[in-house]
Formats: structure tokens, sequence, C-alpha cells
């Protein structure tokens, strides 16, 4: 399975929660490869927000060597599943979708529909330390149930 997370500037949100899938995905011996990119080109060729790589490595995940990348329309051939962190962004790649099987690739992360839950992982750029936390422990939740849930 392959899964493409999605945020705007692809240094806060989206390189954390491919940061901690790959983490679960491999501690379980779990045949999933995970990329992440932002809808937008603000931050292309840098690494993440220094907040997010702090906190990461003080969860035991590094993400310092991840390199912000553009969404591109190669991205809905090459993933399963495209994972956009708000509604926003769910917007923006939905709206690049040429077709119905790419538009349904795009799906919310926060999304419950048994629990009439659609939301968004907030944007921490602008926050402070426990903004961070918060966007962390929303990931790593979000990817414990992924990862329970999975099945080839
Ligand atoms: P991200 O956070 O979408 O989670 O990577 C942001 C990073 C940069 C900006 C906005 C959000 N920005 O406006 O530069």
């Amino acid at each position: 399975m392959k899964i493409l997370m999605v945020c705007l500037g692809n240094i806060c949100r989206s390189p954390l929660a491919e940061g901690i899938l790959r983490f679960k995905a491999k501690q379980r011996g779990l045949n999933i490869s995970v990329d992440s990119c932002g809808t937008s080109n603000f931050h292309v060729g840098s690494s993440p927000d220094k907040r997010m790589i702090d906190i990461a490595m003080k969860n035991g995940i590094d993400i310092s060597k991840l390199k912000a990348r553009q969404f591109n329309h190669l991205d809905f051939k090459k993933f399963d599943i495209i994972y956009a962190m708000d509604k926003t962004n769910l917007h923006d790649v939905q709206s690049l979708a040429r077709n119905n099987k790419e538009y349904e690739k795009v799906q919310l992360l926060l999304n419950d529909p048994s629990e009439f839950i659609s939301l968004d992982v907030p944007d921490p750029y602008y926050g402070n330390e426990k903004d961070f936390e918060f966007v962390f422990k929303l990931l790593d939740n979000r990817m414990n149930k992924l990862v329970e849930n999975y099945n080839e």
C-alpha cells in the first residue's frame, strides 16, 4: 500500500505524519510505503520546521532528512491513498483530479463517517510549542488506528 500525506507547506504536518506512519509500519512489519508533499510550492527543497524535527526526535522519530516537495499530477498514479491534513488541502488536491478514480483516492486524514466526524489537523506554523505537541499527539493517535486497522 502506497500512502501520500499532504499539507500546505510540507514542512510541519505532513512530514510528521510521514515519519510517524513509516516508524509504526516498520515496527509492525507492514508493507506500507509513505511519502508526503505540500499543495503549495512555498518551501520546496526545505527541511521540516525545526520545531517539528525536535518533537519527532523527542519521540524517537527522525524526520530531519526529509525535503519538501509540491504535489504533482503523477502522485495520483503513484499512490493508493492520498491523505489531506485539512479541508483546504483536501479540496485543493481534489480539484486537480481528472477522473473519479483519482478523486476518490483523496481523503481527509481525520475522517470517520461512522462517527460523523471530519476534522482538520490544525496548522501549527504560527503557533507555539504546545500547538506542535498537540499535532504530534493527534497524528500519533491517528497513525496507531491506521496501522491497527491495516489489512493488505
Ligand atoms: P504545513 O504548515 O502545511 O503543516 O507544512 C505550514 C507551513 C508553512 C506555511 C503554512 C503552513 N506558510 O504559510 O509558509
